[in-house]
Order: structure tokens, then C-alpha cells, then sequence
């Protein structure tokens, strides 16, 4: 099972949705870093269950941490956070391994582990998954700030919505987007999608979303040709995250449709550096760093859980069957997985920064 990633700085995540805890061990954070814990915790509850827009499921999700820091300050040795699943109601999932949900991993892990996979809850599929996630990369993005690397990401677009993107050259709209409740930079555009959040939660059905991510600071020539590209690897660790179906970068696939005298980003001379004047190239080029922003959009599948009656197959006759989801579910799991791709891409740069001698 690869539930591990990362080269200098390992990341291995463990736990199911319903077994005594979820997990994250992290070997490689440089020593001596001092975290501020009140900042760490304040970036995991954005993650966290509650309120009318996620899943009723209630979890604290307080991390424990076991080893790797001392009086709020990185010891150099493996980080290990356990955090307790509190509020499981594992009948909710029984049926699900003879009638698979549609869209979800049941299926597959049935196929794959031959019903044997505790999939309570999602098991190690489920979106509770990210919250270790997030607090190894609630770290990462405080040590990457002490450098000069900020990272950051909103809500783009949910429900045909769109959010202000970020300026590509600039990004300077992160720091609009700190401290806010709702992960829009435009916050009449995030009212509307509450709205279409909750309708579609009404009805029994989700909603999808793209999430814009962007990594300011980093500075040219992190990166690899080919396989180690600054690109793979970021989009490697974003599809880790469940429920993500796509990734671009920059101009992604509208570049598709560009001439190459309206993709190009001229260089100039600004400051004493070189820049680019536009961004369509989104900070990599050749799989490398080039000083300019990061700019990653992820797309964001509507939750597989809806409330809607839905065609399946019973496993266990090969005949066709209905399946009625109950249980607690996000009716938008895009708005949760913000923090979330911003914890990957912070622990994926810091990898790449670390492999490359800069820290
Ligand atoms: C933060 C977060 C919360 C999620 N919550 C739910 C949920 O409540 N119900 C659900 O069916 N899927 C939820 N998912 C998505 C599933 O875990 C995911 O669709 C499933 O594991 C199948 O994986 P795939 O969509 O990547 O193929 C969530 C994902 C994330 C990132």
C-alpha cells in the first residue's frame, strides 16, 4: 500500500476512518524549527468537520504528538501525530461491501483486497485521511514561511461560480485570504456558494469544485528534468488526496488552444532578477523552478456519498441492486480539501528544497 511519499523528507500516512486513530509519521523535518502550535491548530481546523457546510460527523481532531518535537520546536527525529477517531457510526457502511456506492473506492478495494479491507467509514480511503495530512503540512508551511516561501490556496470555482483567480505574476491575493472563514477571496462569490452548498445538501446530492494553489517565493532551479519535474511531483502528492481528478499548471489546458506569441511569457529584468512578465508557464519550465509563482489548480470531484437512491450490483449474487446512502457526508468536499493541497504542496517543495541542499 503506498500511502508513503516524498524522497529527503518522508511522509507515511496510516489509519482508517473508523479504527482507534488515523495517523501521520514524518521522518526529515529539519531541527530546530520553532512551530507556533496555536498557527498549527488554526490551520488544521480549517480542515476540520462542523458548521452547515461539511459533514455532521463531529471529530475534534486534536493531534497528539508522540515524538519528533520538544517545547514546540522540531528535534530532528521522526514526527509521529496520532489523532483519535471519536465519532464513528460504522453501521452506516455495512452494506457497502456487498452493494458497492458508486464513485467511491469500495469496489476497488473489494477487488483488491478481496473484502478483507476494514472499510468502515471509507477506511484509509476516507477524507478524514488528510487531517495528519494537514499537521505535517501545517509544519512544512511554517518552516517554508521563515524562508521566504509562501503557500496558499482558495476556492475557484464550485457550482459554475468563480472566485477572483490569483494573479499569476503576483499571487499577492493570499494574503487577502488569511483568517478568512470561507476559502473565496471574493466574499459575495462565497456567499453564493454557501447557498449552492447548502441546496445541493437539501436535495441529498454534492457538489464539486477547482481549487487554485499558489507557492510564492520559491526561488529558479528546484527541480528535475522529465520524472523529477517540479510539476510531477507536486501533481503526484496532489492526487494523493482523495476525490482530486485533475491537475494543471499555469495556463494548463487552456494553452492548448493559445499560439505560442500568446503562451509565451517574456523575460525581463525587474529588481535586479529575472522575471517573466506573464505566467502562463505557472513557475515551471522544463520541470523546474523559475522563480515565478507556483499556479496549480486542482479539480475537485462532487462527493461519491449522496443521499439520492443510486443503481449498484450486489457483489455477492452478481445481480443488479439499489443502494440508499445514510450516514454523514460533505456535500462539497472541495471546500475541505483546501487546506489540504496546500499541507501536500508545502511537505512536496520542502522535500524538493531539502534534496537540493537549500535547507
Ligand atoms: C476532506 C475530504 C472529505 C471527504 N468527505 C467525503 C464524504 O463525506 N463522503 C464521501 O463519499 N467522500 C468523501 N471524500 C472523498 C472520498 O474519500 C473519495 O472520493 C474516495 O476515497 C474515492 O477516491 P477518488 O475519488 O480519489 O477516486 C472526501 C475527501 C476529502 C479530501
Amino acid at each position: 500500500m503506498s500511502s508513503v511519499f516524498g524522497n529527503k523528507l518522508k511522509v507515511s500516512v496510516f489509519g482508517q476512518s473508523h479504527g482507534a486513530g488515523i495517523g501521520v509519521v514524518v521522518d526529515g523535518f529539519p531541527a530546530g524549527e520553532q512551530i507556533d502550535m496555536d498557527r498549527l491548530d488554526a490551520f488544521m481546523a480549517r480542515r476540520r468537520p462542523g458548521g452547515k457546510h461539511a459533514t455532521k460527523r463531529r471529530e475534534s481532531d486534536r493531534p497528539r504528538f508522540l515524538s519528533g518535537i520538544e517545547d514546540s520546536k522540531t528535534c530532528g527525529f521522526p514526527l509521529c501525530v496520532v489523532i483519535d477517531n471519536e465519532d464513528t457510526r460504522s453501521k452506516d457502511y455495512k452494506a457497502f461491501g456487498d452493494t458497492p456506492r458508486p464513485s467511491h473506492a469500495d469496489y476497488t478495494a473489494f477487488v483488491k483486497y478481496g473484502g478483507n479491507a476494514d472499510m468502515r467509514g471509507g477506511g484509509h480511503f476516507s477524507g478524514r485521511l488528510t487531517a495528519p495530512l494537514c499537521a505535517a503540512g501545517g509544519i512544512a508551511i511554517q518552516i517554508l514561511e521563515k524562508r521566504g516561501i509562501k503557500v496558499g490556496a482558495h476556492l475557484l470555482m464550485a457550482a459554475g461560480l468563480y472566485d477572483l483567480p490569483f494573479d499569476p505574476v503576483r499571487a499577492g491575493e493570499l494574503d487577502k485570504l488569511e483568517g478568512k472563514e470561507f476559502p473565496c477571496i471574493n466574499d459575495a462569490v462565497a456567499e453564493k456558494i454557501k447557498l449552492k452548498i447548502e441546496e445541493a445538501a437539501a436535495q441529498g446530492d454534492s457538489i464539486g469544485g477547482i481549487i487554485e494553489c499558489a507557492i510564492v517565493g520559491l526561488p529558479a532551479g528546484v527541480g528535475e528534468p522529465m520524472f523529477g519535474g517540479i510539476e510531477n511531483r507536486l501533481a503526484s502528492a496532489v492526487f494523493g488526496i482523495p476525490a482530486i481528478k485533475g491537475v494543471e499548471f499555469g495556463a494548463g489546458f487552456a494553452c492548448a488552444s493559445m499560439r505560442g506569441s500568446q503562451n509565451n511569457d517574456p523575460f525581463e529584468i525587474k529588481d535586479g532578477r529575472v522575471m517573466t512578465r506573464t505566467n502562463n508557464h505557472g513557475g515551471s519550465l522544463g520541470g523546474i523552478s523559475s522563480g515565478m509563482p507556483i499556479i496549480l489548480r486542482a479539480a475537485v470531484k462532487p462527493t461519491p456519498s449522496i443521499l439520492i437512491e443510486q443503481d449498484t450490483v450486489r457483489l455477492s449474487a452478481m445481480v443488479p441492486a439499489k443502494v440508499q446512502i445514510t450516514g454523514r457526508h460533505d456535500p462539497c468536499v472541495a471546500l475541505r480539501a483546501v487546506p489540504c493541497i496546500e499541507a501536500v504542496c508545502a511537505l512536496t517543495v520542502l522535500d524538493m528544497l531539502i534534496e537540493d541542499g537549500r535547507i
